[in-house]
């Protein structure tokens, strides 16, 4: 089998890569290790940069993020008891919008299925092969039998977990990582938000946030340790401690209700560098993670596919090469800038159990500072929203 692009990974990287080279009349083959059901049963992100929804429109799949998605001009940040506004939309003319990265997922495989393109899924043993010369290839197995795909490039879309970025010799490779003393236990539940924006809260018992999937789905977070186990977090458990996390106002208009999904997720700062080797080019997750404080890691994905799909129509259409040659440091200026903010809400909000009284003076003369100085609150909101391209 040979196609021009290998894509291995079918999360939000790899569908959206896959989409926007098929319409440009790029073939490119998907190649995920788990089910299509699997994949869209993972809740993760909730948050979109305009941008991103400006490159879902470009990829054909803007409609029902642009009918269902909540546009989103503010939040709030909580601290010391009081609710304090962050006016997106009046500090920088943007907005961001609410829209589940399970939607996404769901809009890319639709479109990808009436394309009639193909993915691989429940694929086993998936390895790369030869991307350091010109005839690179990707080997894995279906159902026991074993397949090898031939290519021009491969896309390694694999998240953070993924083989493309671990099958590149260590030596080509420079890894920057800082894994936090804490995670987040999230809950999703048919209840409607406590406030039509998301709150981001800073309190003695931890960071917590309110955040929200539609008018009648909630999605809620708190800081909990890493020795913690889901199993032990039954509903009426996380709903008082995240009570316990909010002003009394707020925890006193807080819908409770069975919770639908429940999990736990570290918190890790990433970087791979470069983020190609040959013909092998990593985005997403599978080059780099941060905290999900900022709400950054979705965004990033699509900011990766949008420097790595221009560069690849371009040398199809053109044979000019001057685009992958770019690729790695163009979003790695980006992913840098997404790392520092990241870092920083991460250490603007949570309780940092290695910080002590020192830092948590700091952390509170920070948060004042936000609310004193409009400028303060320009930097927060411009990140938020996402630099353009
Ligand atoms: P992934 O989603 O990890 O997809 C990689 C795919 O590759 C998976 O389907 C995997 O099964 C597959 N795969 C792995 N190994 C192989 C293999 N060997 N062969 C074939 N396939 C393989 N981001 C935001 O922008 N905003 C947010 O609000 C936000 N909130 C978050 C909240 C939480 C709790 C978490 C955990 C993350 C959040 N993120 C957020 C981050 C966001 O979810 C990720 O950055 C995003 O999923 C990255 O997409 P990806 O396609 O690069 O990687
Ligand atoms: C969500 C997740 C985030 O990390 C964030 O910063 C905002 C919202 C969410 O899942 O809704």
């Amino acid at each position: 089998m040979r196609v021009q692009v290998a894509i291995v990974g079918a999360g939000p990287s790899g569908l959206l890569l896959g989409q926007l080279l098929q319409r440009a009349g790029i073939d490119a083959l998907i190649i995920e290790r788990r089910s299509a059901e699997y994949v869209l049963g993972r809740i993760r992100a909730g948050v979109l940069e305009q941008g991103t929804v400006d490159l879902l429109g470009r990829a054909g799949v803007g409609e029902r993020v642009a009918r269902e998605g909540l546009v989103h001009d503010g939040f709030d940040v909580l601290f010391g008891g009081q609710r304090h506004r962050v006016n997106l939309s009046a500090l920088t003319g943007r907005h961001v919008v609410v829209y589940g990265q399970t939607e996404v997922t769901r809009d890319l495989m639709d479109a990808r299925l009436s394309a009639g393109a193909s993915t691989i899924y429940d694929a086993a043993d998936v390895s790369v092969h030869d991307f350091d010369a010109d005839h690179p290839r990707v080997r894995f197995r279906v159902d026991g039998a074993a397949h090898e795909v031939a290519c021009d490039f491969i896309a390694g879309c694999d998240g953070f977990h993924g083989v493309c970025r671990q099958s590149v010799p260590a030596d080509a490779l420079r890894q920057f990582e800082r894994v936090y003393p804490f995670g987040w236990l999230g809950v999703l539940s048919d209840t409607p938000p406590v406030s039509h924006e998301l709150i981001y809260v800073n309190s003695p018992r931890g960071f917590a946030l309110c955040s929200m999937r539609s008018p009648t789905r909630s999605r809620y977070y708190v800081q909990c340790s890493l020795s913690e186990n889901v199993d032990e977090w039954p509903d009426s458990r996380f709903w008082t401690e995240l009570k316990a996390r909010l002003d009394p106002a707020t925890a006193g208009g807080l819908v409770t209700g069975p919770s639908i999904e429940k999990s736990i997720a570290p918190l890790r700062s990433f970087v791979a560098e470069p983020m190609r080797f040959g013909r092998l080019f990593l985005a997403g997750d599978a080059a780099h993670i941060v905290p999900p404080t900022g709400a950054k890691g979705l965004n990033l994905a699509a900011s990766d596919v949008h420097y790595l799909s221009s560069a690849l129509v371009e040398f199809y259409q053109s044979g000019s090469r001057a685009g992958l040659d770019a690729y790695s440091a163009r979003a790695l200026a980006r992913v840098w800038q997404a790392e520092r903010f990241s870092w920083w809400m991460t250490h603007l909000l949570h309780e940092l159990p290695e910080g002590g009284a020192f830092s948590a003076r700091v952390q509170r003369a920070e948060l004042e500072y936000l609310v004193a100085s409009q400028a303060a609150r320009t930097a927060l909101a411009e990140n938020y929203v996402g630099l353009p391209y």
